[in-house]
């Protein structure tokens, strides 16, 4: 299969872009695009064929289910049973945003692989003019995971997109650099406390200003649930080929990396501004640590961008756990599959 890069311009007319992603759409097919948070991999979300393709192009696991993008709140009563008052005030706030609301799904309406067996469904607005567009001029919703294969960084430009995709999908929609760079916040209202099953953009501070208390599990309490809520918790994720260890601020850089190279390895290093001169074969920033919103960002490009050199092991400088440092600091720990420099030895 040929993959159609469709670029949008913002000088341009481009309505032709999506009338040909719509039909591609229509028919059954993939198609990605960008959202704010990162580019996603759409498919009509009551296609179950459709979706299909879409567990199949990402080798997906599939118990793992589908995020519900739609283009305008009407849509919600067609798909949810019903709207819990703490959702509705998230949708107000964070709307369109980088917020999934997990809620109980009407039965037989969304095809059954999206929620991979589930009687809930998480379903966000993104805040991206190519995404409402495409979805507002396609008048369905779409179900759209992140465009990486499984087990890869997200992408956050559509050459990541191609990367994964190249040959496996027929459409892919460039609309440039994605703008929060991490995926939504999962936020599940369906238990008394609402749960984040995954830290994002919208942190658990401006939750709570909102709709009061939200539990926030930590990985490990995620993973000691007989049945974890958030399937996709589970699986590896965000990893590079070589094996991250993340590294406290307590530990030395240069001797660390000293004595990395002289065990024979080739070091790649991914920290904030600041730490370019340590010694590492290669120094990938995350930007100014003081500016976690552009960490997340620089992200998954620096663990995409580790793929491309000859590193033997990746050392990721941990940041601090406030705000969307929750976000950045669980992706990283997904990465390096829990592994510290610190214990290695
Ligand atoms: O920002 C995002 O959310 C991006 C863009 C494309 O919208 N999408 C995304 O989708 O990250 P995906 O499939 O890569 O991650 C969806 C996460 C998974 O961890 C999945 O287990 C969880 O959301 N999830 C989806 N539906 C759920 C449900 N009904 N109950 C619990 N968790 C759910
Ligand atoms: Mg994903």
């Amino acid at each position: 299969m040929k993959t159609l890069l469709l670029t949008v311009d913002n000088c341009v007319n481009n309505s032709e872009i999506y009338s040909q992603a719509v039909d591609y759409l229509n028919r059954g097919e993939l198609v990605a695009f960008p959202t704010e948070t990162v580019y996603g991999l759409g498919a009509v979300a009551t296609d179950e064929s459709a979706i299909r393709k879409i567990f199949e192009a990402k080798d997906r696991p599939s118990d793992n289910p589908l995020i519900v993008h739609i283009g305008n709140v009407e849509e919600i009563p067609t798909y949810i049973e019903y709207i819990p008052e703490v959702a509705k005030k998230c949708m107000e706030k964070f709307w369109p945003g980088p917020l999934t609301i997990v809620m109980k799904a009407k039965d037989g309406v969304v095809a059954p692989s999206v929620t991979a067996g589930l009687n809930t469904v998480g379903i966000r607005m993104p805040d991206h003019p190519v995404a409402l567009t495409l979805l507002r001029t396609l008048k369905k919703p779409l179900a759209a995971p992140s465009a990486n294969r499984s087990g890869k960084p997200s992408p956050t430009k559509a050459f990541h997109v191609k990367e994964d995709m190249d040959g496996r999908i027929p459409c892919i929609i460039d609309g440039g650099t994605t703008g929060i760079g991490l995926e939504s916040t999962v936020l599940d209202v369906t238990t008394e406390t609402p749960v984040i099953l995954r830290p994002g953009g919208v942190t658990k501070e401006m939750l709570e200003e909102v709709i009061g208390r939200v539990a926030q599990p930590t990985l490990q309490e995620q993973k000691e649930e007989k049945t974890p809520k958030a399937p996709g918790m589970k699986y590896t994720h965000y990893a590079p080929e070589a094996p991250v260890y993340l590294i406290d601020d307590s530990t030395n850089l240069y001797e660390a990396i000293a004595r990395l190279q002289a065990e024979g390895h080739t070091v790649a290093l991914l920290a904030p501004d600041g730490y370019e001169q340590c010694g590492a074969n290669y120094f990938f920033t995350l930007g100014d640590e003081n500016e976690q919103q552009q960490m997340g960002v620089y992200l998954y490009d620096a663990l995409r961008a580790c793929d491309k050199t000859d590193a033997t092991i990746i050392l990721a400088r941990a940041t601090y756990k406030k705000g969307v440092g929750v976000a950045i600091m669980n992706r990283l720990e997904k990465a390096a599959g829990d592994k510290w420099y610190n214990n290695k030895k």
